[in-house]
């Protein structure tokens, strides 16, 4: 089953993947947030995507959901692991840990969140229960046990529409809601991928504690988590391939 990863922040390359060629797809959303990358990672075909554009330029509300989505769908692809760096809300998401979501609260506003709006035969309400693949989870956590790593086998992510950060206030509610950690890119990219019956889940690193927990947040906070974060998303990934 081929597979595709899409990088967030502090990973708009894959380390040790061999680039075979990079693909250009035209979508009818637009245009994906750059090439597709084709390589080999550990012996795997595996595609790549930064989210964000290869040079970090575009912000989580202007990334085009519906173009990655589709161009990688378009590609073959089955599965798709997202990465995503968020903040920690709960006690046990301190700066550094990696975790795998099992829920979702949407925060977001006016994303193109859907491809069920135009010429449609009948209105499609897609199931959303559960909103990550439970096997694609499954491999995940065995991948972070298998690399020795300390990780949280569930949470709930809150997706907020950024690009600034939440307020104290924010937080607090939606600490009350119960999610366990805060990203701005969470959605609508699960919901698209069920659309299009890809299994999708995610990968998290906690950067930074969320705004108000621990006073405000600042971008060298954040800095200097990533890329020591990075590294252990790496070896999850490093370690996933093989189970694929
Ligand atoms: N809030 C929202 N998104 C984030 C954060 C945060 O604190 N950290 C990393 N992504």
């Amino acid at each position: 089953m081929s597979v595709a990863i899409i990088g967030g922040t502090g990973l708009t390359s894959l380390e040790g993947l061999e680039i075979t060629r990079r693909e250009v797809v035209h979508t009818p959303y637009g245009e994906p947030s750059g090439p597709i990358t084709h390589g080999i990672l550990h012996g795997k075909e595996v595609m790549f995507l930064a989210r964000h554009g290869y040079g970090h330029t575009i912000p989580p509300h202007r990334v085009n959901y519906r173009a990655n989505l589709w161009a990688l769908n378009h590609l073959g692809v089955e599965r798709v692991i997202a990465v995503a760096a968020v903040g920690g809300i709960t006690e046990s998401m301190a700066p550094g840990t990696i975790a795998f979501p099992d829920q979702i609260i949407d925060y977001t506003w006016s994303r193109n969140h859907t491809f069920f709006e135009a010429d449609l035969t009948h209105v499609t309400h897609i199931d959303f229960t559960y909103p990550y693949d439970q096997d694609l989870r499954d491999k995940l956590i065995q991948a972070a046990r298998d690399a020795g790593l300390d990780f949280i086998d569930r949470g709930t992510y809150g997706a907020t529409q950024g690009p600034r950060l939440e307020t104290a206030a924010e937080i607090q509610r939606m600490r009350g809601d119960g999610c366990d950690m805060v990203g701005m890119t969470g959605m609508p990219e699960a919901a698209l991928a069920r659309e299009l019956d890809l299994a999708y889940a995610t990968c998290a690193v906690v950067v930074n504690w969320a705004p108000g927990l621990h006073g405000i947040v600042s971008m060298d906070d954040i800095n200097a988590v990533l890329e020591e974060g990075m590294k252990k998303v790496r070896q999850v990934l490093a370690h996933t391939v093989p189970l694929l």
